[in-house]
């Protein structure tokens, strides 16, 4: 089978070859599955990039964590899901996936029926970025019916901001995202209720407080005017040093950062919103696995609106 495979540590078209590998063998609680699509993420360039591992989440030359596909076969211990039905998941996430190749061995408990409602390319793109989404809200007590309370994302057009904002909006908060002026009006059509240039100094001044500040941006201390009594502050990506006494000082009650993991569960929930017509992807760029050396360009501009993914026929 075909797979995309990292030569070393360097620059996507120097260290990135597709590769005749052995075909999987799915473990008793695995599921070996037909890839369609799979999105890439910044930790899946940047892990090419270094060519180790970051902390937990492990480095290996044959790359990828999304996934979404057609089951062709189960292990032994495998009720659900079965040969023929369609699949999505965040793949062993910290530990290496190898989701980049025609097929690939997941354990079960990964993965959820893909929502009928979106494409192959949508599914493939979602997992990692929606689950980090859900996660977060989660971490900051958004969970639930969430009527009335406010929050701010921070990279609201992003993989995991754009997903971020319709979650908060599903469970009925009250949603400002940041993003450059060019992305506002699709911020407004994915729900968002207010959405502010980053660029503008004055305009993040002016924010209110709200009840939840999800940052997913590397750009320092978030807004302090976002900031009140009792606010709940997640990041994705880790914030500098001494922010944390800030947000604590403006009013915060907690100043988390926090890790996605894999979790077929949540994504089963996240179908569930989808084929309701309440959450969707946005494909920025959809290319085929021989072009993955683009598409891993594409991500690393850094201006994706949306998701990056891979399909394969
Ligand atoms: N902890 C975890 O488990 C976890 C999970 C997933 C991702 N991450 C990390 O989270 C970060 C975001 O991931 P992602 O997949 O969402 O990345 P992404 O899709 O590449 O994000 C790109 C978006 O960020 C926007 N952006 C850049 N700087 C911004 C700023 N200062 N304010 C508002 N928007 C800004 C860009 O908008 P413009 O073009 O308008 O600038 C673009 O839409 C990455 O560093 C990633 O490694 C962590």
């Amino acid at each position: 089978m075909r797979a995309v495979r990292y030569t070393g540590a360097g620059a996507a078209a120097e260290v990135t070859e597709l590769v005749e590998a052995a075909e999987p063998v799915p473990g008793a609680d695995e599921v070996l599955i037909r890839v369609g699509a799979v999105g890439l993420n910044p930790v899946d360039v940047k892990i090419r990039a270094a060519g180790v591992d970051f902390g937990s989440i492990e480095y290996s030359p044959l790359p990828g964590w999304d996934v979404a596909g057609e089951v062709v076969a189960v292990g032994a211990a495998v009720d659900t899901p079965a040969p023929g039905d369609a699949v999505y998941g965040l793949a062993r996430f910290p530990r290496a996936a190898h989701t980049l190749a025609e097929l690939v061995a997941v354990p079960a408990a990964d993965l959820a029926t893909a929502p009928a409602a979106w494409s192959v390319a949508q599914r493939g793109g979602a997992p990692l970025a929606v689950l980090t989404a859900w996660h977060a809200l989660e971490a900051a007590g958004l969970t639930g019916d969430a009527s009335g309370r406010r929050v701010l994302v921070l990279g609201g057009a992003g993989g995991v901001g754009h997903l971020a904002v319709q979650v908060a909006k599903a469970r009925g908060a009250y949603v400002v995202a940041t993003a450059s002026p060019a992305k506002h009006a699709v911020l407004a059509e994915l729900g968002a209720d207010e959405t502010v240039d980053y660029r503008d100094q004055a305009a993040l001044a002016a924010l209110a407080p709200v009840d939840v500040v999800l940052s997913t941006v590397d750009e320092g201390v978030p807004p302090l005017g976002a900031v009140g009594e009792g606010t709940a502050v997640v990041t994705i990506t880790g914030f500098p040093e001494g922010a944390e006494e800030a947000l604590r000082a403006a009013g915060a009650s907690t100043v988390e950062r926090i890790m996605v993991r894999a979790d077929g569960p949540a994504l089963a929930e996240v179908a569930a919103l989808a084929d309701a017509g309440r959450l969707t992807v946005l494909v920025d760029t959809e290319l085929p696995l021989a072009e993955v050396v683009a598409a891993q360009e594409r991500l690393e501009t850094g201006r994706v609106t949306g998701k990056v993914v891979v399909t394969l026929p």
